[in-house]
């Protein structure tokens, strides 16, 4: 009679279960702590996996059977009432991973809000994101990927899994005279990477300095900031196919990159889950201080003697003065896009509205600034108790405290419908709509 997967088996004398998927994929459970399990993803093509899973499937020696109610009913002993995000950060050992139920999302989003995930994992190598994307499969639960949650809105609780992607690791690839590729695990924090790049004095990125959010997350909408996006300096990334599990390796052609856009946002998106991403960087780089609030801030010092460091430093200053620290006050960066306007009706706009901050494209086009809209429009610094709209850049929109999705989501709609009324232009979203009605 053929086996009916999946088999479920107990570890004599132990806590530990196991999960039998098929005749080569297996996970172990292992008890962390008072509440939680330790989770390892086993692909058993070599020894001694291969033993272990014989020995597992026959249900031999120490490995007892068990019904799927049994195993249900004992795993559930261990669930965690409240995620821990500082827990597991740094579990050694490329096919581990962690497993929990019932976590706060909060604390894994710069945003802030209150959201449960019924089943949460984090993982740090390319098969523990295979195990999860077939335990979401085959427990039919819908799938969240989560990077840094810098750029998500959540407007409800999540009833299947939020996966966590954790691989770190930062590696030379190539060094050629002053240019360097290195490339990166997606799970390293990305101010950090940028950090390690200047100390390292690998340039390039400076100008990227302070942006949250994970380097995994970087490519899906092509991260910018004074001057610099993340295009410029990007060599390739891999990423895991969602439906076959299969690694892909994207050149910057294929990732489609434009303004806060990449394929990953438009034609595959939800198909992929970034895994590393290689940077070119150059020792040599050029400085980047075509922006007028750089030059302002390093006009004390001359110009022949201006460094990368200095221009990170400006941009770390510039980007503090104007932009709310999510560890203090919660926010998701720029919460709407600049607009891009074709040349006729920017003209239209000008000539009701001469003072609009605009940067003409090369292709044309004209994009505006939406932080000035909002502005004139009223909305800056404006409060709703546990939401607003920040004071010092009225593009960005922050959560106070005690605040739903929703609701910071119905100030985002009031804000667009008036700018729509006031100036014909149309806002979007930038930050990504998590579970909206
Ligand atoms: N402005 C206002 N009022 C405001 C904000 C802006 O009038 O409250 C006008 C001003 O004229 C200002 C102009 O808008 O000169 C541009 O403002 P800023 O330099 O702050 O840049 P931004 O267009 O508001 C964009 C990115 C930021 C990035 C900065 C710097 C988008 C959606 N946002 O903001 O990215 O850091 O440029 O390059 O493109 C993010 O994506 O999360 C983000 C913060």
């Amino acid at each position: 009679m053929p086996l009916k997967y999946p088999l479920y088996r107990a570890l004599e004398g132990s806590e530990t279960l196991y999960r039998v998927e098929g005749r080569r994929h297996f996970s172990e459970w292992q008890p962390l702590g008072e509440d939680r399990w330790l989770v390892h993803a086993h692909f058993a093509e070599i020894y001694p996996s291969q033993v272990l899973i014989q020995a597992l499937i026959e249900g031999e020696g120490a490995y007892g059977v068990l019904s799927s109610e049994e195993w249900q009913r004992r795993r559930q002993r261990r669930v965690s009432s409240d995620g821990d995000p500082s827990s597991g950060t740094s579990l050694p050992g490329s096919k581990i991973m962690e497993m929990k139920e019932r976590v706060d999302l909060a604390d894994w989003t710069t945003f802030g809000l209150s959201a449960q995930a019924a089943h949460w994992m984090t993982a740090r190598s390319d098969d523990a994101v295979r195990f999860a994307l077939d335990w979401s499969q085959e427990n039919k639960a819908d799938l969240l990927v989560m990077g840094g949650g810098s750029n998500m809105l959540l407007h409800r609780d999540w009833d299947g899994l939020a996966l966590h992607v954790g691989m770190l690791g930062i590696r030379v690839l190539k060094e050629e005279g002053s240019r360097v590729e290195v490339v990166v695990g997606a799970g390293e924090n990305w101010h950090q990477w940028v950090i390690n790049a200047l100390d390292n004095g690998w340039h390039g990125l400076e100008n990227l300095a302070l942006i949250p959010g994970q380097v995994g997350a970087s490519p899906m909408q092509n991260i910018g900031a004074y001057g610099v996006e993340l295009k410029d300096r990007f060599l390739w990334l891999e990423a895991i196919h969602v439906q076959t599990g299969a690694l892909k390796r994207f050149d910057g052609a294929a990732c489609a990159f434009g303004y806060r856009e990449s394929v990953f946002k438009s034609a595959e998106k939800g198909n992929w889950i970034i895994v590393r991403v290689a940077f070119a960087l150059d020792r040599n780089a050029p400085l980047q201080t075509s922006y007028g609030a750089i030059q302002q801030e390093l006009k004390d010092l001359p110009e022949a003697s201006w460094t990368h460091r200095d221009v990170a430093n400006a941009v770390m200053r510039i980007r503090s003065a104007k932009l709310p620290d999510p560890e203090k006050l919660g926010n998701a960066g720029s919460f709407f896009k600049n607009p891009v306007l074709q040349a006729d009706a920017f003209v239209k706009l000008q000539n009701t509205h001469p003072q609009v901050a605009h940067y003409p494209q090369p292709d044309g086009t004209i994009k505006i600034a939406a932080g000035w809209l909002i502005e004139k429009a009223g909305w800056k610094g404006m409060h709703r108790g546990t939401h607003g709209v920040h004071v010092h850049q009225a593009l960005v929109l922050v959560h106070y405290g005690g605040a739903t999705g929703a609701e910071i989501w119905q100030l985002a709609q009031d804000i667009m419908h008036d700018v729509f009324s006031k100036y014909g232009v149309q806002l979007e979203a930038e930050v990504n709509q998590i579970g909206r009605a």
